[in-house]
C-alpha cells in the first residue's frame, strides 16, 4: 500500500471528543485516525448501498428441510437469479434444521428483493440479509 496520506485537523466539542475517545478504547482502535478511517468507509458503504451501486449481500436462512418442498423452492429462487449468486453454503445443523449462507452481488434493491422472497418462504424460521460494498 503506497497510497498518499492526507492529514487534516478536526475541531470537535469537548463532550463529543471525549465520547469518541471512549468508543475508540472500547472498540480497541489503535488510534483516532484508524477509527475515523473506519467511520468514513462505513459512511461511504452506506452511501453506495443507498445509491443502488454494485453491492455485496450475505444472507443467512435457517429452516426445517422437512417442510414440504421448501429446499426445492429455495433452490429454484437461487437458480432464477444465478448470475447474482456468488456461492451458497448449506450446513445440516441437526436432524431437522438447515443453515444456508448465500453470498450475492448486484444492485442493493435487487439483492434485497431476492432475500425477501427467500425469507418469506413458508418454513423459513429465520433469515437476515447483511449488505456491504467495497467503499472505494
Ligand atoms: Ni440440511
Amino acid at each position: 500500500m503506497s497510497e498518499n496520506l492526507i492529514r487534516f485537523g478536526i475541531s470537535l466539542p469537548e463532550n463529543l471528543s471525549r465520547r469518541f475517545d471512549q468508543l475508540i478504547a472500547r472498540r480497541q482502535y489503535a488510534s483516532r485516525s484508524e477509527a475515523l478511517r473506519d467511520l468514513i468507509r462505513k459512511t461511504l458503504i452506506e452511501d453506495e448501498i443507498a445509491s443502488d451501486a454494485e453491492t455485496l449481500g450475505v444472507l443467512h436462512l435457517l429452516y426445517d428441510h422437512h417442510k414440504h418442498e421448501l429446499s426445492d423452492k429455495l433452490t429454484t429462487v437461487q437458480h432464477d437469479h444465478h448470475e447474482m449468486i456468488i456461492s451458497s453454503t448449506h450446513v445440516h445443523l441437526d436432524h431437522h434444521n438447515c443453515l444456508e449462507v448465500i453470498l450475492l452481488k448486484g444492485k442493493a434493491s435487487e439483492i434485497q428483493q431476492i432475500a425477501d422472497s427467500l425469507i418469506a418462504e413458508k418454513g423459513v424460521q429465520n433469515g437476515k440479509l447483511y449488505l456491504t460494498a467495497k467503499g472505494e
